[in-house]
């Protein structure tokens, strides 16, 4: 597969397993109304991502991201091949931890503009797969000439779809009620729906299954024939045909020259489904989302380029329910928090820019005390709910490789669990059994996690140690992997009762 190559590429493919993990620090403080799960993370996306990956490996159903577009403003002196390059890695790592925090039946979105779109493409084929693209989005997000690059006004901007495994993903339809139509029978009005297809794509054999005769009440038989009586095929399979016909619900017409027409009687309130188009017209522009903002902030512009809530209500619905998590790491004035609150969807945001505290966070604080701007009307959003403020807290391990002091039992669990079974590790009792995973479980002594009063207490393997060990739930009979600070038992003792040891904090990987 072609990909692409830019200056210190090397080095990007890299950062996302260099850098460092994090410990995420809660901050009561900034946090609002009740703690159900949903995360609002200030710093940077790429140490935070990583951070997050012990806990959320997998979890998140859908990501939405609206990066910085590369428009020559981020740097003092603009330098075309020096910032394409840094734009191109700083997406790339970023993307590597995202795709990994997807589920299997996720989807990722990713808003962009022309300049950067086609790089950004390539990219994606090479770390998401190029069988896993969706589509393209295009978004009318300006109404007007909108901005004019050289003679021509750019009134669109794109969204990159990808599925995590586009086997696994399950698309929404767009659910139509029939209208009042203009024909009726003894069962009422309905409208008509041409039962032939006969475009100059429809190739009889692609679906032959579809092409048959059709008795017409006259006794004729009817073949879906295009006028130059050449190629042609019916909507539905034979069996559908029948079916329609026995419940009275086709129309046999002639034309003009004779020719037998049949209609599918489309009835009123009857609901039919259709996929989701890419071409995104009438939802929301750049200006609606500017003036949306500014409602909630009496009338004061305070962030430059928000999207509008309807356009991240319309994407996060084509795949997510309530309960589902979303993710955008490039949170800006939060409108994605804010979207996936009032549609009942978990989140994580993440900023690194002061407007987290100053935007973001009074912004949720509104969605909670159920503000009715945005998309609010329209989903019926009352209030209620909270979320959890993080920092990005000090790195797991220090420049020695040693655990830092401050990691607690719960922290150093999950990140030891991730490492060693690439899953995270989602609920954790403080017990030294984190668990079992393939045939193996696994232990954890540290922090004193047996009771003892000592500050190292009970982080040492003994025989007594081993004994006071909670058991997995029965039957088991497969491998122990303990990790302590030292084995006071016998590598032939090991051996007998199935144990590998591994030491704190040597054994302990950082990915
Ligand atoms: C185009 S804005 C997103 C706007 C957002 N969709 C909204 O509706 O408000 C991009 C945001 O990404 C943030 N950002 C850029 N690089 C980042 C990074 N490395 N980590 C976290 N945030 C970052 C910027 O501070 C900016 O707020």
């Amino acid at each position: 597969m072609p990909i692409l190559e830019w200056l210190n590429k090397g080095e990007a493919i890299k950062t996302a397993d260099r850098v460092p993990y994090r410990l995420l620090q809660a901050d009561s403080e900034l946090s609002y109304g009740e703690p159900n799960g949903n995360m609002l993370i200030k710093g940077d996306n790429l140490e935070a991502l990583k951070a997050l990956l012990p806990y959320y490996k997998g979890q998140v159903k859908c990501i939405y991201i609206d990066p910085p577009y590369n428009t020559g403003s981020a740097f003092e002196k603009y330098d075309d091949n020096l910032e394409h390059s840094t734009w191109l890695s700083l997406l790339y790592p970023r993307l590597e931890l995202l795709r990994e925090l997807l589920n299997e039946n996720g989807l990722i979105l990713i808003s962009i503009d022309d300049r950067e779109h086609a790089y950004l493409k390539v990219i994606c084929d090479e770390i998401f797969g190029r069988s896993n693209f969706v589509c393209t989005f295009i978004w009318e997000a300006r109404s007007g000439q909108g901005n004019t690059i050289g003679h021509i006004a750019e009134n669109h901007e794109y969204i990159l779809c990808y599925a995590k495994n586009i086997q696994e993903v399950s698309f929404k339809k767009i659910t139509n009620v029939a209208n009042k139509g203009n024909y009726s029978d003894e069962k009422g009005s309905y409208k008509r729906e041409q039962l032939r297809q006969w475009g100059q794509g429809d190739r009889r054999e692609d679906r032959p299954t579809m092409y048959y005769a059709v008795t017409a009440p006259s006794g004729e038989e009817i073949y879906p024939f295009r006028p130059d009586n050449t190629d042609g095929r019916w909507r539905v399979s034979k069996a559908k045909m029948d079916e329609l016909i026995a419940n009275n619900d086709v129309d046999f017409v002639k034309d003009e020259n004779g020719r037998w027409l049949l209609y599918k009687k489309i009835r009123d309130g009857r609901v039919t489904y259709s996929a989701h188009g890419t071409l995104l017209t009438k939802i929301g522009t750049a200006s609606t989302a500017t003036i949306e903002l500014k409602e909630l902030f009496l009338g004061i512009k305070i962030f430059d380029t928000p999207k509008p809530e309807v356009l991240i209500q319309h994407l996060l619905n084509l795949v997510t329910n309530e309960n589902d998590l979303v993710l955008d790491s490039f949170l800006g004035s939060g409108t994605t928090a804010a979207v996936a609150h009032k549609m009942n969807r978990h989140y994580i945001g993440i900023e690194m820019g002061e407007h987290a505290i100053t935007t973001s966070i009074p912004r949720l604080k509104a969605v909670i005390d159920g503000e009715q701007g945005g998309i609010s009307k329209a989903v019926n959003w009352q209030g209620g709910g909270g979320f959890t403020f993080y920092d990005l807290g000090e790195t797991v391990f220090d420049e020695n490789g040693n655990i830092n002091p401050k990691v607690d039992f719960k922290t150093l669990a999950s990140h030891i669990w991730f490492v060693e079974t690439k899953t995270p590790l989602l609920q954790c009792e403080k017990s030294p059994l984190l668990g079992v995973h393939n045939e193996t479980a696994y232990y954890l002594l540290y922090n004193g996690i047996l009771g003892d009063k000592k500050v190292d207490g009970g982080n040492v393997l003994t025989s007594k140690i081993y004994e006071a060990l909670p058991n997995p739930k029965e039957p088991f009979s497969g491998k122990k992997i303990i990790y302590g600070e030292a084995s006071r038992l016998s590598s032939a003792k090991l051996k007998e009762l199935n144990i590998t040891f591994k030491q704190t904090p040597y054994d302990v990987k950082a990915r």
